[in-house]
């Protein structure tokens, strides 16, 4: 790009043309990407630790999946629910051999969508026609995307409901949130944790009425916090006792971040749908819903639609991606570098406000708490910036609510599951540094 336009575009990012709502963390303008690097138009270079909200599993612009890509655009771009085409196809016959390995039995049919809030929406309005009924459940500290109905359904930053809550509280009054699942540092840890003991109160009221329940295995926006596998083995217990779907909202912790295919496969438990997202697009915008064919073909044909969900760019650039994850064994080394980078941060636990080292694979959480034992926000954001100054993009993440039990403040780490070591602990160098306040 020439010297011009290159000032044309920094003029431009000045020029309040794109809407502030979304909260772009830097006023950096992304130029060009590649791995876990990322150069901008002002001439900066970056390491990537958000991995552009946990999306590139592979990196950015990984060489075959843009080669997936520009295959593609040259045969079909865009056909809709008017017919079938051989990419949402591959894909779907690839996550189905993926499934029968995970949850064998019936096997797992896909509605393909756009994104991760409007797939929730989908699975929702699933087990509510599979079961006949109105009632949801989920957790606080929970984040569901960005619809209305996924808004409702989560509970992780008042600030995302608070101006629409005339509407989302109407929604709310059908949907229970169990108090945030922290087992490890659950007050009734004695008797039964108290996320559960507020869900089976709920079922023994409303059980008959209750669709389904919605979880994340590893709370992402609240806070990074995984679900423990006796905790989930009995949500799923009391889901069966009262014929309620358990819903797998593995947008996030999907396709290989946590060091499994799906965060759920640490919980032995059997989620009935599973929604996805992020990563399964290999960089472009592709989510959707599995569930059991019996389960999915509950739908009659119309029911629901869409106009780009499964679209083919998307769909050849995810099956490339999964393709590299799982010939590279992608998911095996996220589980193997998450544990080295865990081990080595949690060595600065108790210094630097460092809380707690939480998280599966390479969704890790950075627990900051100022000298009270609150969660200290500012230090998160603080830290995120002195990063950001030496060259290392990071996120932070925490619940928000107002609820000493839910709220918590954190840095996530979300590199590239094919990160190289070098790149790696680069970035971890950079991090420790920012920590430390250096
Ligand atoms: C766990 C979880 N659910 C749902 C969503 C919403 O997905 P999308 O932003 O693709 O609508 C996200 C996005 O961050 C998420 O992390």
């Amino acid at each position: 790009m020439s010297g011009i336009l290159e000032q044309n575009i920094l003029s431009l990012n000045e020029e309040g043309l794109l809407a502030d709502v979304l909260g772009f963390e830097t006023n950096e303008v992304a130029r060009t990407a590649q791995g876990a690097l990322l150069h901008t138009h002002s001439g900066h270079e970056f390491i990537d630790f958000t991995s552009g909200i946990a999306v590139h599993a592979c990196g950015h612009n990984h060489p075959e999946v843009v080669q997936a890509i520009v295959q593609q655009a040259r045969e079909v771009l865009h056909v809709s629910d008017i017919m079938r085409h051989p990419p949402q196809l591959e894909l779907a016959d690839w996550m189905r051999r993926r499934f029968a390995e995970i949850l064998p039995g019936d096997p797992f049919t896909f509605l393909l969508l756009n994104s991760g809030s409007e797939s929730i929406d989908a699975a929702v309005k699933l087990a509510l026609r599979a079961t006949g009924r109105s009632r949801l459940a989920a957790f606080e500290g929970a984040f569901h995307g960005r619809t209305i109905l996924a808004t409702a359904l989560s509970r992780s930053k008042t600030i995302h409901w608070q101006s629409c809550s005339a509407l989302v509280d109407l929604l709310r009054s059908n949907i229970y949130h169990a108090p945030a699942p922290r087992c490890s540092g659950c007050q009734n840890r004695s008797s039964a944790p108290c996320c559960l003991q507020g869900m089976e109160e709920y079922l023994k009221q409303h059980g008959a009425d209750t669709a389904a329940i919605v979880f994340e295995a590893q709370q992402g926006e609240g806070g990074y916090v995984p679900l423990e596998p006796a905790m989930a083995q009995e949500l799923q217990k009391m889901a069966r006792k009262y014929g309620v779907l358990l819903i797998a909202d593995e947008i996030q912790t999907g396709w290989g971040r946590t060091g499994k295919w799906f965060g759920f496969e640490y919980l032995g438990i059997e989620p009935d749908i599973v929604v996805f997202g992020k990563a399964v697009g290999g960089g472009l915008p592709l989510a959707g819903v599995a569930a059991r064919k019996p389960l999915m073909d509950q739908w009659l044909p119309g029911e629901h639609g869409t106009t780009f969900g499964g679209n083919p760019l998307s769909c050849a650039a995810g099956l490339a991606a999964l393709t590299i994850m799982h010939r590279d064994g992608l998911v095996e080394r996220a589980a193997v570098l998450g544990e080295a980078v865990r081990k080595r941060l949690s060595a600065m636990k108790g210094s630097c406000g460092i809380a707690d080292v939480r998280g599966r694979g390479l969704m890790i959480g950075i627990e900051l708490r100022d000298a009270n034992g609150k969660p200290d926000y500012a230090a998160c954001d603080a830290v995120k910036l002195r990063a950001r100054d030496k060259g290392l993009l990071l996120l932070t993440c925490g619940a928000k609510i107002g609820s000493a039990h839910a709220d918590n403040s954190c840095l996530r780490v979300l590199p590239a599951l094919n990160v190289s070591e070098e790149m790696l602990w680069k970035g971890i160098e950079i991090l420790e540094s920012a920590l430390r306040g250096d």
